[in-house]
């Protein structure tokens, strides 16, 4: 694997492909934590040892991340590393939903025993599926100006965790 020049200590990785409403997130975050974005395929090519926090954020696609993130944090050595975790979905997270997304990302890094510490998530425009795309999508203009201040405050808090 590639070594990434160490000019940042934070990588923030991320799938995003409906909307690219998880990039929004993601670059709102970035620009707090001066952290490295890469794409999913692009943080496969390399290894993360050397990043001293890492967030990881997809859209949610049936019901969970990405297969992509699951696979960058199984290649990746995540013993007692800092992390943390953000999504876009098109159904609101409540706190019976948002274990039901996050389910498999928060038992993978589980059992690769990195240190969560915390999860933020909100709604994207979703214009998927055939009911949905009859009324021409739902959640317009999501993420809106306030979930990027939250997404930015939510950035702040883990930055005072790490
Ligand atoms: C193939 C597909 C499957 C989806 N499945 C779900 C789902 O199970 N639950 C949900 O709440 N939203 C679902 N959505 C909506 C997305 O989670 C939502 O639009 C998200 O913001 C997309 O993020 P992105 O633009 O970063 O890819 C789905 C969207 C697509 C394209």
């Amino acid at each position: 694997m590639n070594k990434i020049k160490k000019e940042h200590k934070i990588a923030i990785i991320y799938h995003s492909v409906h909307h690219k409403n998880t990039e929004k997130i993601a670059v709102a975050m970035a620009d707090v934590l001066d952290a490295k974005l890469l794409t999913a395929s692009e943080a496969k090519k390399h290894d993360l040892k050397d990043f001293e926090l890492i967030g990881f954020g997809s859209g949610i696609y049936e019901a969970d991340f990405h297969k992509t993130i699951l696979e960058v944090i199984e290649i990746n050595n995540l013993k007692d590393k800092p992390v943390f975790i953000f999504s876009t979905s098109g159904v609101k997270q409540t706190n019976i939903m948002k274990n039901k997304f996050n389910r498999n990302i928060i038992s993978t890094l589980s059992r690769k025993q990195a240190k969560i510490l915390g999860s933020f998530s909100c709604r994207g425009w979703d214009s998927a599926g055939p009911l949905v795309r009859l009324i021409g999508g739902v959640n317009k203009g999501r993420p809106n100006k306030r979930d990027l201040q939250r997404a930015r405050e939510f950035a702040q808090e883990i930055q005072k965790r790490a």
